[in-house]
């Protein structure tokens, strides 16, 4: 009898579904990719390249992180470093006990897009990212704005949000991963919004594990500005990115530039740029407050935009406007990006003292190497100190057997 019922349920279930799937809207469709998903956990991932990251996956899953609670507290080997008589240096000479990565060190806000949004409101859907439900909003949707306001009331001048554009569907790298977590444990910021495509790989399901923050703004890329057509997609994100910050204000980052510590001291500043060179602003980091003045005067500038002039408007032009209006910015004497696009080998071969700097760019468009979780703890590079001051809290080697 019982496995009559069973049988008679599941036959009533799946036609119900089948129907269901040829007439409804594509919320509910996604609805049953989510219960589907749900019920068969059991996905491949396509871009395995770091089988360490995935057995760290699948282990703090299994474990609820308890295993992972016993991990070395940083320099708690520190004692052979002060043998050494300069001992915090930048020159490796010993190597300290790094800690294993542990998802639940990474501050991240709960954020519950439910309770903000209408999941009836048009545009706003969501999908199954490493057994996690993800979101989708619409750019300047009802969703987005109650988000914010339920989650990034702040009395500083620059609201607590990380924007990252991502316009092309690419895989997220080691790189990308490194400028999340650092955006993650030194911003800790409300929202973590990626405007553009939904990354994908290892690295991008370890970050939707980490971040309970973290929304998709399915933001379409601008084409044109002043009637002319912005030819390239490194020029269309120049151009997102301002766009993003008049409209909400917050954080900007580039996928491959890494904070280094706390920016509260910058938040209350309506516009903050750093120097990349002398006569050059970076556009890699940039706080703002919603609607900064110095926003409406660069987008102005784009009136003279020209698709053949790689940084022109970009670069050059803030730091002419900063001439002109100097009281709409704050400005950072290269702190976001020394060492500079001429002095590459001190990122990749030597050791830059960074103690300075509140975030470093790593020009990775430069790098011809790509590292990993393990590779980094015995690199003798600023490539390596970063790495490992963000994944293990310490900048020294790993003391590895
Ligand atoms: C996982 O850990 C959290 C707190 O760290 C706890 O609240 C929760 O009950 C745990 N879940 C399971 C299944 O052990
Ligand atoms: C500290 O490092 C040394 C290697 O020089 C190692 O022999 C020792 O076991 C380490 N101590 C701890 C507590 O990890
Ligand atoms: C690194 O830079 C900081 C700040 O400029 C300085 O105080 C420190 O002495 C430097 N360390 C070394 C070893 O040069
Ligand atoms: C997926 O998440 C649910 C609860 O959110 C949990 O019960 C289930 O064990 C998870 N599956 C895997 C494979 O981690
Ligand atoms: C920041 O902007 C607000 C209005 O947007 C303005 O009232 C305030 O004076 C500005 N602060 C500075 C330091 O420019
Ligand atoms: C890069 O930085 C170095 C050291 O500060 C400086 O000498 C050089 O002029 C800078 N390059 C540019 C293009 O500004
Ligand atoms: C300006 O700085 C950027 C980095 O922010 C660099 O890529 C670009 O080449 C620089 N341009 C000039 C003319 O210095
Ligand atoms: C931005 O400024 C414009 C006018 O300069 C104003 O109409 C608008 O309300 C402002 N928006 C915000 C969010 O302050
Ligand atoms: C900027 O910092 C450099 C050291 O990195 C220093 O030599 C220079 O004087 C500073 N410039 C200003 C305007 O503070």
């Amino acid at each position: 009898m019982e496995f009559l019922r069973v049988l008679f349920y599941i036959l009533v279930m799946s036609t119900i579904c089948t129907v269901f799937s040829l007439v409804l809207p594509n919320y509910i469709h996604d609805y049953i990719g989510h219960i589907k998903d749900y019920l068969n956990p059991g996905r491949v991932c396509k871009n395995c390249r770091e089988v360490n990251l995935q057995t760290s996956i699948l282990k703090e899953k299994t474990t609820n992180s308890t295993e992972y609670s016993q991990y070395i507290v940083p320099y708690s080997n520190q004692t052979l470093c002060q043998n050494y008589p300069d001992a915090k240096n930048w020159r490796f000479q010993c190597s300290v006990q790094c800690k294993e990565l542990k998802l639940t060190d990474i501050p991240s806000t709960e954020v519950d897009v439910i309770k903000s949004c209408s999941m009836l409101e048009e545009g706003v859907s969501w999908s199954i990212i490493a057994n996690r439900t993800f979101f989708h909003v619409p750019y300047k949707s009802k969703c987005l704005d109650n988000l914010i306001k339920d989650h990034c009331q702040t009395s500083t001048a620059v609201p607590n949000i990380a924007h990252y554009i991502w316009f092309s569907k690419r895989e997220m790298n080691f790189y990308h991963f490194l400028s999340f977590i650092s955006a993650l444990k030194h911003i800790n910021p409300c929202l973590l919004l990626v405007h553009g495509e939904v990354p994908y790989g290892l690295y991008w399901e370890y970050i939707v594990l980490i971040a309970n923050n973290i929304i998709n703004v399915k933001m379409e890329p601008p084409t044109e500005i002043f009637g002319k057509k912005i030819g390239r997609v490194e020029h269309q994100a120049d151009v997102a990115r301002l766009l993003v910050l008049k409209e909400y204000g917050g954080i900007y980052l580039d996928t491959d530039e890494v904070i280094l510590r706390s920016l509260e001291d910058l938040m209350d500043y309506n516009f903050t740029l750093s120097h990349a060179t002398d006569n050059n602003l970076s556009n890699g980091l940039i706080l703002s407050t919603p609607n900064a003045t110095f926003i409406s005067h660069w987008l102005d500038g784009y009136k003279t935009y020209n698709k053949a002039q790689w940084a022109h408007h970009s670069t050059i032009l803030p730091n002419q406007l900063s001439f002109k209006y100097p009281h709409l910015l704050h400005i950072e004497n290269k702190t976001f990006v020394r060492p500079n696009y001429t002095q590459l080998p001190l990122l990749f071969q030597k050791n830059f003292n960074w103690s300075k700097n509140y975030a470093i760019h790593l020009y990775i468009r430069y790098y011809k190497r790509m590292h990993t979780f393990i590779d980094v703890r015995r690199l003798k590079t600023t490539m390596g100190s970063v790495a490992r001051y963000i994944l293990y809290d310490t900048k020294e080697l790993c003391f590895d057997a």
